[in-house]
């Protein structure tokens, strides 16, 4: 596990992006996976830039996202559809037909999951994963528990999420109470993990990397079983 702790919340996005801009320079055809939140924005608009630059092109690129929420359509402002597109796909030459994210307002929301699945798998899973952490050590939205669900799932909303989530809402009672998120496992499939920590707020949570432990109840420390993963943080999140 390689850690790297940038000066502020542009080196990290700088970092972060530098190396999504490696990967496709090197395979043009790339699976990126992706996460919504606060931590990448800063990431997405160093990709769009280098999009603009002449330097990338997301033309074969394929992404999948790690969760939606449940009963928001792609329209929502909220959706995490909504944030891709506004963040990144919308800047780009991405064929929006190569991008995945789960349906949130699917009627058969098992089968959703299943067939969400059944696409990470015939992309042969991401070159690169994205994360971010939520502060209770959530990767994706899978929540601290006894036991971890390895497949794309429905996962309840713990309350600290709901309440970490509640910011981008008019208010907290409209924070979907359920998602559709990948799993642990499908997220350990990826070839690379890039975890990104930033701020005062995601401090106490990172202190968890300096172990060498794992537990379902900080399910974000289940990458350290993976081989190829880098974190990047900032000195806020490090101190
Ligand atoms: C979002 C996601 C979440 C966030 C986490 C941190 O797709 O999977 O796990 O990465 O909640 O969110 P921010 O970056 O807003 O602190």
């Amino acid at each position: 596990m390689e850690i790297i702790v940038s000066k502020n919340y542009d080196e990290l996005s700088k970092k972060a992006a530098s190396f999504v801009i490696d990967l496709i320079k090197e395979k043009p055809d790339s699976v990126l996976g992706l996460a919504t939140g606060g931590t990448p924005e800063g990431m997405y608009a160093e990709l769009v830039k280098a999009y603009e630059a002449g330097k990338i092109s997301f033309k074969d690129v394929r992404t999948y996202n790690l969760d939606e929420y449940i009963g928001l359509d792609g329209n929502h402002e909220q959706s995490y559809r909504h944030f891709m597109n506004k963040q990144l796909f919308d800047h780009v030459d991405i064929d929006k037909n190569n991008t995945y994210v789960p349906n949130g307002k699917a009627e058969d929301l098992e089968a959703e999951c299943e067939n969400y699945e059944k696409i990470l798998k015939d992309l042969s899973y991401a070159d690169i994963q994205i994360l971010g952490i939520g502060t209770n050590g959530h990767i994706g939205f899978n929540e601290p528990a006894e036991e971890l669900i390895l497949p794309t799932h429905v996962e309840p909303l713990v309350e600290a999420t709901i309440e970490a989530n509640s910011r981008y809402f008019d208010s907290k009672d409209e924070v979907p109470k359920e998602a559709i998120s990948m799993g642990i496992g499908s997220i350990l499939k990826a070839k690379h993990i890039i975890l990104l920590a930033s701020g005062p707020s995601k401090n106490e949570i990172m202190k968890y990397f300096n172990n060498d432990k794992i537990s379902t109840n900080i399910p974000a420390s289940l990458i350290k079983l993976h081989p190829n993963v880098t974190i990047i943080m900032d000195e806020e999140a490090a101190k």
